[in-house]
């Protein structure tokens, strides 16, 4: 039984872990890039510069809107989505656990880790001990465009961007700090083509969405979405930042006849609730 107290402290734990997660607590000792457009210098050579090295030209202290909305890069924060978006996942977890719909959770597109950090703390949270958190990623960024198999995705190449490249350790040291680095984490390392089909995923309660492309995104959708529970949360990260990712969705939905409410959340993220 879960008392009044209990209850209590399991929230004031996922606030905190969610402050952590998206340094929310320590922005003034967290940075935020420089807005290039702004700078009074040769601003085309100081681009090339950065980009050459890879590095990024940062202030200190964080931008706290642009954390709430999930619409920065944040330097050390392990997720890039950002509050609102992760308060989402807070209330699709709340919801499946509260109402046991049953199945493990899955992110595909984890970078840093951090909502996948959260699911698992929310287990931990609610002393489920039985379902899994799957994460899902390349841990080297995205794929190039394949032009012939995924023509939408032509023109939205970042296959070339160092900071979206994450390596699987990086991930579990992650896990590792919040103390929660164990057998329910189940990594799925290298592209979704070739990971997601063959998964030993049985059901899925939640199916989060962060591939960013097309063919990211309808991959996952493909391999994924049959093991979707009843009353689970589908969540797509960037139906509103990219048009080939809403596309994906939009063909996945029509083909299956899906016509299930799709909620946003904020200016990118969205979820719907499978009803059939
Ligand atoms: C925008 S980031 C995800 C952000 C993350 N959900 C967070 O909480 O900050 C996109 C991630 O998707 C991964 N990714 C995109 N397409 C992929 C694919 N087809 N196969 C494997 N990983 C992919 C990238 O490696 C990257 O880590």
């Amino acid at each position: 039984m879960v008392t009044t107290t209990s209850a209590k402290l399991r929230d004031r734990y996922v606030d905190l872990l969610m402050g952590c997660l998206t340094r929310e607590l320590f922005l003034d000792e967290e940075a935020h890039d420089v807005d290039l457009n702004a700078w009074p210098g040769d601003v085309d050579g100081l681009r090339t510069t950065l980009r050459d090295n890879g590095w990024r030209l940062t202030r200190r202290g964080g931008d706290a809107a642009k954390r709430d909305d999930g619409n920065d890069w944040p330097p050390t924060a392990e997720t890039m989505v950002g509050r609102q978006r992760l308060a989402d996942v807070r209330q699709c977890v709340d919801s499946v656990l509260a109402e046991g719909v049953p199945g493990d959770f899955i992110e595909t597109g984890v970078w840093r880790g951090g909502v996948t950090i959260l699911m698992r703390g929310m287990l931990e949270a609610w002393a489920d001990a039985d379902r899994r958190v799957w994460v899902a990623d390349s841990f080297q960024g995205l794929p190039a465009p394949d032009q012939e198999a995924f023509p939408q995705d032509v023109g939205h190449d970042m296959s070339d961007v160092p900071a979206l490249a994450v390596s699987a350790d990086q991930v579990r040291a992650n896990f590792d700090r919040y103390g929660l680095l164990d057998d329910q984490v189940q990594f799925l390392e290298g592209w979704f083509r070739d990971t997601l089909p063959t998964a030993p995923i049985e059901q899925l309660a939640i199916l989060r969405l962060d591939g960013d492309m097309y063919e990211s995104t309808m991959d996952a959708l493909d391999a994924l979405y049959p093991k979707l529970s009843v009353g689970g949360y589908v969540i797509v990260d960037d139906y509103g930042a990219w048009e080939p990712c809403r596309q994906a969705c939009t063909d996945y939905r029509e083909r299956h006849g899906i016509t299930d409410e799709i909620v946003p959340i904020d200016w990118t993220g969205v979820h719907w609730r499978r009803s059939a």
